[in-house]
């Protein structure tokens, strides 16, 4: 029926993969964006969200596609795969239905791609493996968008060898972790063997096979799935908290189950606490369209899982990123504000009793800041989300050792009522919206300090 039909689930399919090894890139050349482009450091920090509709999955499939398939399309979810991100990775790992490994064939399994595995096998997540940048391969003549087989049957034999080689070397390496595997176009069973697809997200080579492969996982997921289709109160999780021009502060989220509807209370996690609002108007990114640089947005009435969404409702800059949201009633409002606070209470930061002070713009990137600095033998007495405030500057006065008085901000402003305050003060600021070089500078002014 039209309700049915309505409340389909949209498979949830998440990238993950080891820094540079071609994520966003393949989701670039799948929504025909250029979102690599504009990243800051060119690399990913934030957890991204791109509705896929089947009509453009087709258009890229031709006529590889079965025709019985009746998925409404496939959400995917960008993650990080610098190092530091590991909390946003097992996010992400934790919300998909499915998932796309990607791993450079010139490069194999680097760390953090085997931490990939690890989150997918945790949570039992079916994927396959995009061996990706085959155009890479000494010799090889690209032939755009083509599918893999038939770019590879025109290659000449050292080329074939090569791939060849590359792709039993991750064989390999799944097989190490409990994995059996094999070429897509050797495998019958997809359910019992991961299959692994030579793709390009240059020249768009083996990217149908890639769908076709997806559409297939997503198809038996659906089917054994007791949620093909939707209808509870929605679950999802604030990916930021942006003001928007003309309409306040805004939160863009991802809604993973259930039904979300303008007018809807919900629940989130707040600087302080957790708190309720009411649903004032659901934007959605246009289809193909990265939310986390998406500027146009369709009003709509109602959404279902799953979907990326920009939210706007009352005292939404109280919103803290990374926290769940879930849609509740008149009824359950306290039950689910207090279960809200304990999962928040879960996600707090231990702060050590001495150490520096770090502002970050979500959840997840705080995290990846403290856990890096902890690696590097570093101190944090006090870790929070958002912008650099004069309370911020009044409260590192507090820390005891001079060298401690240091506040890192990542992603954040420093409030204009704040500047003169700081000029006047001994506080050391450091912001930057690269992990890697925040890092790296404070540790060079720390050496320049003790030298
Ligand atoms: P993080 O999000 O930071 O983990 O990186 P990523 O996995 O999203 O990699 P990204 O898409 O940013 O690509 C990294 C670099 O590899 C960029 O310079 C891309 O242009 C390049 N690249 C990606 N895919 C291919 C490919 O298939 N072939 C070639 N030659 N280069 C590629
Ligand atoms: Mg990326």
């Amino acid at each position: 029926t039209a309700t049915e039909t309505k409340n389909l689930r949209t498979p949830i399919v998440c990238v993950m993969g080891h820094v540079d090894h071609g994520k966003t890139s393949l989701l670039d050349k799948i929504r025909g964006t250029t979102v690599v482009d504009k990243e800051a450091g060119a690399i990913t920090q934030h957890i991204g969200a791109t509705e896929v509709p089947l009509g453009t999955i087709k258009a890229m499939c031709g006529n590889m596609m079965a025709a019985s398939v009746v998925i409404p399309g496939l959400l995917f979810i960008d993650t990080p795969g610098h190092h530091a991100f590991t909390t946003l990775r097992s996010r992400g790992g934790a919300l998909a239905d499915l998932a796309v490994l990607v791993v450079d064939i010139t490069e194999g399994f680097q760390p953090q791609t085997i931490e990939a595995i690890k989150i997918l096998r945790q949570f039992k997540t079916p994927f396959v493996v995009a061996a990706n940048k085959i155009d890479k391969i000494q010799g090889w003549a690209p032939s755009p968008n083509s599918p893999f087989i038939k770019s590879f049957t025109g290659q000449p034999d050292y080329v074939k060898a090569a791939i060849e080689t590359k792709t039993y070397e991750l064989v390999g390496k799944l097989s190490d972790l409990g994995f059996s595997s094999d070429r897509y176009d050797r495998i019958r069973d997809f359910t019992r063997n991961v299959g692994i697809v030579p793709i390009s997200a240059k020249t768009g080579e083996g990217i149908p096979d890639l769908l076709m492969v997806l559409i297939g996982l997503a198809q038996k997921f659906l089917e054994d799935s007791l949620r093909m289709t939707v209808t509870g109160p929605g679950v999802g999780t604030v990916l930021e908290v942006k003001e928007e021009r003309g309409l306040g502060f805004t939160i863009d989220a991802i809604i993973y189950d259930g039904v979300i509807k303008v007018g809807d209370t919900i629940v989130i996690g707040g600087k302080e606490k957790p708190f309720t609002t009411k649903v004032r108007a659901l934007l959605k990114p246009k289809p193909n369209r990265e939310i986390r640089v998406e500027e146009r947005f369709d009003r709509v009435s109602r959404l279902t899982a799953a979907a990326g969404v920009k939210i706007l409702a009352p005292g939404l800059e109280n919103a803290m990123a990374g926290s769940p949201l879930r849609v509740a009633t008149e009824e359950n409002k306290e039950t689910v504000l207090k279960e809200i606070e304990g999962e928040m209470e879960k996600a707090r930061i231990v702060t050590d009793e001495t150490g520096i002070m770090i502002k970050a713009d979500t959840l997840g990137s705080l995290e990846a800041i403290v856990n890096e600095l902890r690696g590097a033998g570093i101190k944090v007495a006090m870790a929070e989300v958002g912008d650099i405030s004069k309370k911020d500057i009044i409260n590192a006065e507090t820390l005891p050792e001079a060298m401690d008085r240091v506040i890192l901000g990542f992603n954040v402003q420093i409030l204009a009522e704040t500047k003169e305050y700081l000029q006047a003060s001994d506080i050391k600021v450091f912001t930057n919206d690269v992990i890697y070089r925040l890092i790296e500078d404070y540790e060079k002014w720390q050496k320049a300090q003790k030298d």
